[in-house]
């Protein structure tokens, strides 16, 4: 059963939208609304909005709206039952009974389940005869039965049945173990084989607690070195990091970022609780947003190779679009961080911490990586440097940054100031130029719904669609004019199909008595519900004057009969005859 409208707007009048959302993001007041930088996509100025007075956000930046189950579920990656129930919780509210559980999430549900269970087995192999080898690997790295159990860390047995039989005899079914990712179907196509054999076992935790996945590393030379659950419907590899949920507990807003498991850990062990991986992946924007809620600065501390260094830049670049202070720790001898502290044992720590406090932040060390590559000393190579340089400090978005690199720079080379920043100011209003153009396009673009995925005929029938979602605003804030809309306008009066078909909706609700707004984010698809949102936030619900509603019935029922190419070719003569004959009438 899907969940009741009276619920809904109890657990909405429970839940304030500010309330809420500036669990997560910082908030500032601005006229009625709040403002912040949105969450979603990385960007330096705000244009996340949060409308109190209706229970809603949108982000201009990138299109995403909606109330506050629909937050929940973006932030927290949840689908919509499971939203609620985060809210439900929340508010102390009880959820109705026999509600649906859709096949998707009670599927998630079992994932996690066997995930949890596959741990403990993990775990408990590990301290028995078969795991033996394993736990000397694991103690032969320095790692204490303290951290082993702190991490959950285990032993994937080498007879390939072992986790599956565990598991069915739990209850589980051979489907849901696939799901998982635990097992994967054999040769013959009906025995399921277990994924993990013979592996030493780091267990992947979200932030809730869960297990959502898996690593094993093979204790030989063998290939590859690492296995990782694939993605399921527990798992997205890209928007997850390894210890997070140990990092963001901290306290002190700093998050330094490994490459592999075996860091984190050493890192941890030696007091580092603020180390996170990627899961054997290049850092996405999706990662840097995760990080940017529970830290101001992130310290990169890839491993010395070249591989390391290249997605050291990748790295800073995705983590300065989403506004995140950088540090950039170089270690000495070509090490990983764990190899770093394990081989100087009881002095590792005290070594790493003194590496930690004098690293660079992330344009020192793009200049002097830079540096490398030029010969200085010659005065050719010496301005190819230079520019090289200045392209750097002109990304700089703030011109006290710049200018502090630009008197690094003036005093290293005994250059005049003032023609560096001369050189400088050239370069900013080129990229000015463009970043103006590109502004303008995307701008005229949304105008003429080119980039309407949703409401897809706006871009033929501009005028209609505009009006369309005028009206549909002026109902959504003043419900009691529906019955005077309805009579003077239908759906079918509606050009655009989208549009018709949320406008009949909406008429529905209101009649029902329920306010529209409550049951958007349970009837539509998330996508539609941002348009949804989109529509509403370009409306000003105090320039709602019954004058502008009936200009807006005006223009609708003006171009629900003007003729366009597109109607023309699918009519008959006989139909374009009356239109035209009705035309002239009017
Ligand atoms: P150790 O050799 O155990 O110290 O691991 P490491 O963390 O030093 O490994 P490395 O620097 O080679 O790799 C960093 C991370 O990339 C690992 O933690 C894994 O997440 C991932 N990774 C490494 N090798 C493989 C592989 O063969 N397959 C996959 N899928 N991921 C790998
Ligand atoms: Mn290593």
């Amino acid at each position: 059963m899907a969940l009741p409208d009276h619920f809904l707007q109890e657990l909405k009048s429970r839940c304030d939208a500010s309330d809420v959302i500036s669990g997560y993001v910082n908030l500032k007041r601005r006229g009625r609304n709040l403002v912040g930088l949105c969450p979603f996509h990385s960007e330096k100025t705000p244009s996340f909005n949060v409308y109190p007075e209706n229970g809603s956000f949108y982000c201009f930046g990138c299109g995403v709206g909606g109330d506050v189950i629909t937050f929940i579920m973006k932030i927290e990656n949840l689908d919509y039952i499971e939203a609620v129930k985060f809210l439900a919780q929340r508010a102390g509210l009880e959820m109705p009974e026999n509600t649906y559980d859709d096949g998707v999430s009670k599927l998630r549900n079992r994932i996690l389940e066997a995930n949890r269970e596959a741990a403990r087995f993990y775990y408990k192999c590990l301290y028995e005869p078969q795991g033996r080898a394993a736990l000397d690997y694991l103690h032969r790295r320095a790692l204490s039965d303290n951290t082993i159990k702190r991490f959950g860390l285990g032993y994937s047995p080498a007879n390939r049945y072992a986790l599956c039989n565990y598991l069915r005899k739990l209850g589980f079914k051979d489907n849901e173990i696939v799901a998982a990712n635990l097992a994967f179907k054999g040769y013959d196509g009906k025995q399921i084989v277990d994924r993990f054999s013979d592996r030493a076992m780091f267990p992947i935790i979200d932030l809730r607690g869960n297990v959502i996945a898996f690593g094993g590393r093979i204790m030989s030379d063998q290939k590859p070195k690492y296995l990782n659950t694939s993605d399921t419907l527990a798992f997205k590899k890209s928007s997850n990091l390894f210890s997070l949920n140990n990092a963001k507990n901290t306290g002190d807003r700093t998050l330094i970022l490994c490459e592999g498991y075996m860091d984190v850990i050493a890192l941890n062990q030696a007091g580092f609780k603020n180390a996170v991986a990627t899961l054997g992946t290049a850092l996405t924007s999706e990662q840097a947003l995760l990080m940017k809620r529970y830290a101001d600065k992130v310290i990169i501390c890839y491993d010395a190779d070249e591989a390391g260094q290249k997605a050291t830049t990748r790295a800073i670049s995705i983590l300065r679009n989403a506004g995140i202070e950088i540090r950039v720790i170089n270690i000495p001898d070509g090490k990983d961080p764990d190899e770093f502290i394990r081989i100087r044992g009881d002095k590792g720590p005290a070594a790493f911490k003194n590496i930690l406090e004098n690293c660079d932040n992330d344009v020192e060390y793009r200049l002097f990586k830079l540096k490398s590559r030029f010969d200085v000393t010659r005065p050719d190579s010496k301005v190819a440097y230079m520019n090289e340089a200045l392209k750097i400090i002109a990304s700089l978005e703030s011109s006290v940054e710049q200018d502090i690199y630009i008197s690094k720079l003036a005093s290293e080379f005994s250059i005049d100031k003032a023609s560096i920043n001369a050189d400088l100011k050239r370069m900013a209003s080129q990229k000015n130029m463009a970043t103006s153009r590109k502004e303008f396009i995307s701008l005229s673009e949304d105008l003429s719904g080119r980039n309407d995925k949703i409401n897809t005929e706006k871009v033929k029938n501009t005028r209609a669609a505009k009006a369309e979602e005028m009206l549909i605003s002026f109902l959504i804030f003043n419900n009691d004019l529906c019955s005077f809309v309805k009579s003077k306008v239908t759906p079918d009066d509606f050009v655009t199909k989208f549009n018709s078909q949320l406008y009949s909706y909406i008429l529905e609700k209101i009649q029902q008595g329920v306010s529209p707004r409550t049951t958007f984010s349970r009837d539509f698809t998330f996508d539609e519900v941002s348009k949804i949102y989109e529509i509403m936030s370009f409306y000003n619900s105090q320039a709602a004057t019954r004058e502008a509603m009936q200009e807006y019935i005006n223009t609708i029922l003006e171009e629900k009969n003007r003729l366009t190419p597109d109607k023309v070719t699918e009519m008959s003569l006989e139909e374009i005859k009356a239109s035209l004959y009705k035309k002239k009438k009017n």
